[in-house]
């Protein structure tokens, strides 16, 4: 929640906040505002509700003066609703300093007293400006913004990244965080500090990931982190994987097209260099230690939305193949239910940003419980792969849009990946039926990307939908946590009511729903996988036939005992038992991200969501 970015260098600052505002929107984007210290020494800001075009009209109708340090902010509102009053930055020291804030800052009622009782004056009802304005006391009595800035956040409790400025300090940005992300940038006399690097990949992939509870203070010049205490960290720098140009949206009408034609390549890549002569070794797994991963006895993914469905997808392969049980929790439940994690339980979490704030406390939580963690996750340098023991990167490259699509896949064929490595440690699979997995694994992007080609029948199929009111989804067995995507997904991007059942299910309660022209999506499994399975789904869809639903069936090309029950069916390649959610899942995707289009609605930045979740 919440995007961030500070730059100082020579090139004019509005220009490289609103680029980098730009690429991290995605974060939140009810609201947008940049503070830039101008040559004439003074600061200037410029805030607007709305998404960042709305900010990008103002400045272009009231340019604020040309500086070369300032910072940004793209907002997802916490508290306080999204006026221009309430978005940052907000003001400090009698307008001298500017200061942003992502996080919540859970102190903040009381400072606030304390702040008022001192005869202090508010302007916005955000807990953010409380920093401000007590970096504002903490300046005037310093004169320093270092020490000031450390004071400040020795008195903040909860989750925030901060970023400020002050004029009387030009050419300096500092920075901190708390369970909230920020990354530097480094360049050739310039510097920059982003949520993710995202922020700053058009003009460096060198970077440094700030660790838990530190500061940082860029110049042009130079990079200094410390602790809250002030004593210099190392930090260790990486390269960004990512070229500038996969978080651009190309010629593509949006970001989620062009992340769903993606797909192919986020499984490709994620194989890559993972599969060695038709087996899988993953060498982040190996540096956790064949003997602590063989004598693991039961994994408990942790994750959240369209992560925790790639997680269940994932128990049913992994628990078939490396015969341990496995049980998916979704993060924001896992740490209150007193869960039962021992040394020899595998806490697998998910996550595309690597930054959910439920989940990366599920991990804290399991790490203090004595489980082993390992991070299945997107983001390079982001906090959960660097708070687990091991990380098994998913390379699905820059996800933009907020609905996940290509991250989906990448994190199945992750899990499929610590799945086969697992069994082979702990030889719960005979060597030719791993190998005749990772041919399977292979084959998925050539038949993701044949699979592409049901977009226009399924576009047709969304503009007849247009002014549907409700849809239910029904899968078994993989198929079932593909309904339960396929439903998210239109919730999500068409604000329809959607939901998503095991199909057996449906005869105890939601057969209730079932009423005459009600849309029904049915996932069918392969009659080559399973003949009773097959043939209970078709069951299914005969009993809900009866009732009046309109049937949609996806079903792979040969099925076509299927053919007679439903009003429409989608062919799909054939594959493999578990590789069918990595196939099908990719109409009911197109379907929601058309009918959404269908409706007019922005499909990339839906209402009210944000695709990091850095709050609980
Ligand atoms: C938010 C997004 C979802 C996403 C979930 C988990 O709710 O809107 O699209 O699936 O967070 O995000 P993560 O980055 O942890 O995968």
């Amino acid at each position: 929640m919440c995007g961030i970015v500070g730059y100082v260098g020579n090139r004019e600052a509005v220009g490289v906040l609103l680029g980098g505002l730009k690429r991290l929107e995605y974060r939140g984007y009810d609201s947008a505002g940049v503070a830039v210290i101008g040559p004439d020494a003074a600061l200037h800001t410029a805030k607007k509700a709305g998404k960042l075009a709305m900010l990008r009209n103002e400045l272009a109708e009231h340019p604020i003066a040309a500086g070369v340090t300032g910072i940004g902010h793209t907002r997802w509102a916490t508290h306080g609703g999204p006026t221009d009053v309430n978005a940052h930055p907000h003001l400090g020291d009698e307008g001298k300093l500017a200061l942003i804030h992502n996080g919540i800052i859970e102190n903040f009622a009381d400072l606030k007293n304390e702040l008022l009782a001192q005869g202090v004056e508010f302007d916005s009802e955000t807990d953010s400006e409380v920093a401000a304005k007590l970096l504002g006391l903490e300046y005037a009595r310093t004169k320093d913004l270092r020490a000031a800035f450390r004071a400040v956040v020795g008195r903040l409790t909860g989750a925030f990244t901060l970023l400020a400025v002050h004029q009387d300090e030009p050419g300096v940005v500092v920075g901190a965080r708390r369970n909230s992300p920020l990354v530097i940038g480094l360049g050739e006399g310039e510097n920059f500090l982003g949520s993710d690097v995202a922020a700053f990949i058009e003009y460096t992939r060198q970077a440094l990931a700030i660790g838990q509870d530190q500061m940082v203070v860029i110049t042009p010049d130079s990079v200094t982190v410390t602790d809250f205490d002030g004593n210099v960290v190392e930090v260790e720098p990486f390269e960004v994987q990512w070229d500038a140009s996969a978080a651009d949206k190309g010629g593509w009408s949006s970001f989620m097209l062009k992340e769903i034609t993606e797909e192919p390549d986020a499984v490709a890549n994620t194989l890559r260099e993972r599969l060695h002569d038709g087996d899988v070794v993953v060498p982040e797994l190996e540096a956790l230690g064949d003997d602590i991963l063989a004598g693991i006895d039961r994994i408990t993914v942790v994750a959240a939305g369209t992560a925790a469905y790639a997680g269940l997808v994932g128990t049913y392969a992994i628990e078939a193949w490396a015969r341990v049980p496995v049980d998916v929790q979704l993060a924001h439940e896992f740490r209150y239910r007193d869960p039962i994690v021992t040394p020899t339980t595998l806490v697998v979490s998910i996550s595309q940003s690597g930054e959910t704030m439920d989940t990366l406390m599920a991990v804290k939580h399991a790490r203090e419980l004595g489980a082993k963690t390992v991070s299945i996750c997107n983001t390079q340098g982001a906090t959960i792969p660097r708070e687990s023991d091991a990380a098994l990167y998913t390379h699905a490259g820059p996800e933009v849009a907020v609905a996940s699509t290509k991250a989906f896949v990448a994190q199945i064929t992750a899990l499929y990946l610590l799945g086969l490595h697992l069994a082979r440690i702990k030889k719960t699979l005979p060597t030719g039926e791993r190998r005749a997995m990772v041919a399977e694994l292979e084959a998925v992007p050539a038949k993701i990307q044949k699979t592409l080609a049901v977009h226009d029948r399924v576009r047709q199929l969304a503009h007849w939908m247009a002014d549907t009111r409700s849809v239910l989804f029904l899968g078994r067995h993989v198929g079932y946590p593909i309904a339960l995507e396929g439903a998210l997904k239109l919730k999500e991007l068409a604000y329809i009511h959607a939901e998503g059942f095991a199909a057996g299910e449906l005869k105890h309660g939601p057969i209730a729903l079932i009423e005459p022209g009600l849309p029904v999506f049915v996932i069918v499994p392969s009659p080559r996988h399973s003949e009773e399975m097959h043939r209970k789904v078709i069951s299914n869809i005969q009993e809900i036939r009866a009732r009046g639903a309109r049937v949609i069936a996806l079903a792979e090309q040969a099925d076509a005992a299927v053919l007679p029950f439903a009003d429409e069916v989608i062919a799909l390649p054939l594959a493999g038992k578990f590789f069918e959610p990595l196939i099908g899942v990719i109409p009911l995707q197109i379907f929601a991200m058309e009918l959404a289009a269908a409706k007019g609605l922005d499909v990339d930045q839906p209402r009210n969501l944000a695709k990091s979740v850095t709050v609980e």
